[in-house]
């Protein structure tokens, strides 16, 4: 039987994985590649003496490039270079690439697939997103007899993960972000993930598939869950709420309105039970309705098998571009704020309850008071306002009389 040989760039968390998985499922794996596929090279600087796979590493990208028994290089470094300088070499040499770097595919997404186009090879990045969920082989292929009108989900595995276990256990973040580290959830620099941009890149490439064109994602608002406490939690608990890190991206005219944000959301809402590491996404068509995709959003074996699997996609189309709905030559705006309205939940910190009170009532007129049994303050829902308002109301809110500051606010669902 034929063979065909891998190049893997990176040998990390989701790198040792995809080895891994062709050791240990090789024989399904040629049954459904039709081939024999084999890793013929590693790439990393790091030290390797003493294990397995020391024969294949290699500090030097040059011997994955020039080795004409590698067709297919799967990255996972990481980051954007050297990566993309890569990728797109080893496009440009008609080896095609597949990767779980989604700050890869949101930065330079477009012109690698133009680059694998022009080559006739291919650059999939079914990992990219949702870790092992498939998502971006639905949008490209099941569901393009629909518009797409949103797409709403949880996209990040560690911050999931993190608020699962301090909702759950009482823990602190601190704690909780090491095991999610420990546990090959996080990435190597974890501000990615507690501060949103992770799920941020995510978002962006989901919209590009599902609207047809590139959405860039430093338009997009990002939030993520570092100031979240564990009396925000209670609050939640109180309205029957949980707190998720919920991003969201929908259709309107001249663009999209897309964001990444902690959400209230109620206990009734179904993402409200995807805990852990676990991921989900919404889609709604226009023709097909709502569909939702679950699974593993992160760790070692998920994440990698998504890579494998689009390896063997691409082992089973060798020669030919798979046709994908990111419109490569089309741009797709992200929308002012204030196309989106919001309703808040609102933490004040008061010197006097009275006077606090009459402020917001002044301030945000009629809203449902919550109370979680904290002292001198006051948590509140606000009324639907526009981004802008909502950030103009709380700067009044936070100079008026009875009121210390604003201690938070967190986006409700609609
Ligand atoms: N750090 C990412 C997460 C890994 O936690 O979701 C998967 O993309």
């Amino acid at each position: 039987m034929e063979s065909l040989g891998v190049g893997i760039l990176g040998f990390g968390t989701v790198g040792s994985g995809v080895y891994e998985i062709f050791k240990s499922n090789s024989q399904i794996i040629e049954k459904r590649a039709g081939k024999r596929i084999e890793v013929k090279k590693i790439l990393d600087v790091r030290d390797f003496s003493g294990h397995e796979a020391e024969s294949l590493i290699t500090n030097n990208f040059d011997d994955i490039l020039n080795d004409p028994s590698i067709n297919v290089v799967a990255e996972m470094m990481g980051g954007v270079e050297p990566a993309f300088s890569y990728a797109k070499k080893a496009l440009e040499a008609g080896k095609s690439v597949v990767t779980s770097n989604k700050a890869l595919v949101a930065d330079r997404g477009a012109e690698l697939i133009k680059t694998a186009k022009d080559n006739n090879v291919n650059f999939m990045f079914e990992a990219s997103c949702g870790g092992t969920i498939p998502i971006i082989r639905p949008l490209n292929t099941s569901l393009t007899a629909d518009n797409i009108i949103k797409i709403e989900g949880i996209l990040n595995g560690t911050t999931n993960y993190i608020l699962t276990k301090m909702t759950a256990e009482g823990r602190s973040f601190a704690e909780v972000l090491k095991d999610a580290q420990k546990l090959g959830y996080a990435e190597a620099d974890p501000t990615a993930d507690v501060e949103g941009y992770d799920a941020c890149r995510k978002i962006a490439i989901l919209s590009s598939i599902a609207f047809g064109g590139t959405v860039d994602y430093n338009d997009i608002l990002t939030e993520g869950i570092t100031k979240i406490t564990h009396e925000d939690i209670e609050y939640a608990f109180e309205m029957g709420c949980v707190i998720k890190l919920i991003a969201s991206s929908e259709f309107k005219e001249g663009g999209v309105c897309a964001k990444v944000t902690p959400c209230v959301i109620s206990r009734n809402h179904p993402l409200s039970s995807v805990n852990n590491a676990f991921n989900a996404i919404f889609v709604k068509g226009d023709m097909s309705g709502e569909t939702m995709y679950y699974g593993s959003g992160a760790g070692k074996l998920p994440t990698a098998a998504a890579v494998v699997g689009d390896i063997i996609d691409e082992v089973r189309n060798m020669g030919s571009f798979i046709p994908t709905s990111w419109d490569i030559d089309k741009k797709i705006s992200v929308l002012s704020r204030d196309m989106a309205s919001i309703r808040g939940f609102v933490r004040v910190l008061i010197n006097n309850k009275v006077e606090a009170e009459k402020s917001i009532d002044h301030i945000f007129g009629k809203v449902a008071f919550i109370d979680a049994g904290f002292e001198n303050e006051i948590g509140f829902v606000s009324g639907v306002e526009t981004e802008s308002t909502m950030s103009d109301k709380l700067s009044s809110l936070g100079q008026c009389s009875g009121v210390e500051k604003i201690i938070n606010m967190i986006r409700m669902e609609e």
